[in-house]
């Protein structure tokens, strides 16, 4: 793909997720429509309306992409020369409750399962997180990097709760392993945000034992491109559209310490 074809994803990219995150935030403060969808998983109606809104979008500038999104939509084509991965809330449950970490992630990937192009919004701080193949990455235009700590007991790791008890069980059996050997621990219900921060040194490193494509796609470009590591629990990395959901995504210096303290046997 040339430079002007990526380009132009990434400008889509970044539209419609900063219009998307302003219809969420202009009705934050308003009681929503919550149906839930599965154990531990809501959708609100501001979810399908910034679905919607993004789709639309994406469909008017690219007829014949194809997409993947969170929010069920029978009318969308799977296929296509790119595959928009959409997450319009992510954070979705901190959202209906009114807390305001939560964010729109959208990324853009070629048919060969290669990240394009990605975008997070957070509505909430007016922040856009976003980067293209070897175009680098971006917070508000400035570039991003991810910290240069490379000790755990100086890293700020964030990780968060699977729904179903089993993860959730092994999500807090690893816990111990490495609770003691780390600055502090955070759980921020977006994972796409938690991922973002990474990418912008914010936090080393984020653990997850349950993550869908959407959760990832966006990330995983700004990641890389902010000098970042995504892996599962075994160092492979992370690749559309086949992975486990096991998640570490790091700022690559303190990835392989983690990833040895969670495999140690007690
Ligand atoms: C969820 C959030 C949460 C993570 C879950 C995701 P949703 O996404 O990112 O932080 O722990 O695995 O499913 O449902 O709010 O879009
Ligand atoms: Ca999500
Ligand atoms: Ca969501």
């Amino acid at each position: 793909m040339n430079q002007e074809s990526l380009n132009e994803l990434w400008a889509c990219a970044r539209d419609t997720a900063v219009h998307a995150g302003k219809l969420t935030r202009d009705i934050f403060n308003q009681p929503r429509q919550i149906t839930a969808k599965g154990l531990r998983d809501i959708v609100t109606d501001a979810d399908t309306a910034a679905q919607k809104l993004i789709t639309d979008a994406i469909q008017a500038k690219f007829p014949e992409h194809g997409f993947v999104t969170e929010e069920k939509d029978s009318q969308l084509p799977r296929s296509g020369p790119v595959i928009w991965v959409i997450d319009p809330v992510d954070g979705t449950t901190n959202y209906a409750r009114q807390l305001p970490e939560y964010c729109v992630a959208i990324g853009a990937v070629a048919d060969s399962g290669q990240v394009l192009a990605g975008a997070i919004y957070d509505p909430m701080r007016d922040e856009l997180f976003s980067a293209a193949k070897g175009l680098g990455a971006a917070v508000n235009g400035r570039p991003l990097q991810v910290s240069q700590i490379d000790d755990l007991n100086k890293s700020l790791v964030a990780m968060d709760w699977a729904r179903n008890e089993e993860l959730r069980r092994s999500a807090m059996d690893v816990l111990p392993k490495f609770a003691h050997q780390i600055s502090f621990p955070r759980v921020f219900g977006s994972a796409a945000l938690a991922m973002a921060w990474v990418a912008a040194g914010r936090v080393d490193l984020y653990l997850n034992y349950h993550l869908q494509t959407w959760d990832v796609a966006a990330a995983s470009i700004i990641l890389a491109e902010a000098g970042g590591r995504l892996t599962d629990l075994h160092g492979r990395p992370w690749t559309f559209p086949s992975h486990t959901g096991y998640c570490i995504a790091s700022n690559g210096r303190v990835h392989q310490e983690c990833m040895t303290l969670i495999h140690w046997q007690t």
